[in-house]
């Protein structure tokens, strides 16, 4: 563990997107992909890390999308979306869907409950119903009611960190 002289000043500053995001971007996250398909379509997904679990009962979720994102509409129109966590072996998959929101071979297949595509091996899955759509500034909220849950226990995550990729190393289980 590193120790911190917890009485050394800390950096401090307004609330410019660089001071934010050295703020947030402390608080080390999982990373997971977004994915739907309104009726009729293709499938689109999107990288993201603004992830809270909401509620237990109802079980409720969320994630934070951009406003000006290619993919917002699609999301609308699914009325669905799974959220897909990744593995700390799919730091290629997160990098791809930050940039293409279409499907690659092979990486996604059938919905569960609600119909949204399911990313194949995924470290956990949290199949949603679109439930609530509030504004967030320059994001939107989609609030998901969670209706199907999946997890594998012989992986682990990949994390976000100060804008680079970790993983919880080999001491964690
Ligand atoms: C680790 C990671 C987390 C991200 N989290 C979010 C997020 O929570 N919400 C969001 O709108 N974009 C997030 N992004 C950015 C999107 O993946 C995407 O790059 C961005 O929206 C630009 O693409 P677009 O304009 O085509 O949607 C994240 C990117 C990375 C690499």
């Amino acid at each position: 563990m590193t120790m911190i002289d917890e009485h050394a000043p800390m950096t401090r500053g307004a609330t410019d997107s660089a001071a934010f995001r050295a703020t947030f971007g402390s608080f080390a996250t999982g990373v997971a992909v977004a994915s739907c398909r309104p009726d009729g379509e293709e499938g689109v997904a999107i990288t993201i890390n603004s992830v809270a679990s909401v509620s237990l009962n109802p079980a409720l979720t969320l994630f934070c999308l951009d406003e000006t994102s290619a993919t917002i509409a699609a999301f609308l129109r699914a009325g669905h979306f799974a959220l897909n966590f990744l593995t700390e072996d799919q730091q290629a998959i997160s990098n791809r869907y930050a940039r293409d929101h279409s499907f690659g071979t092979g990486d996604f297949g059938d919905g569960w409950k609600s119909g949204a595509p399911i990313l194949n091996g995924a470290l956990a899955v949290a199949d949603c119903v679109l439930h609530d759509v509030y504004g967030g500034g320059d994001h939107r909220i989609l609030m998901g009611q969670v209706v199907e849950t999946g997890w594998r226990q012989d992986a682990r995550p990949l994390l976000y960190f100060r804008g680079g990729y970790g993983n919880i190393g080999d001491s964690a289980s």
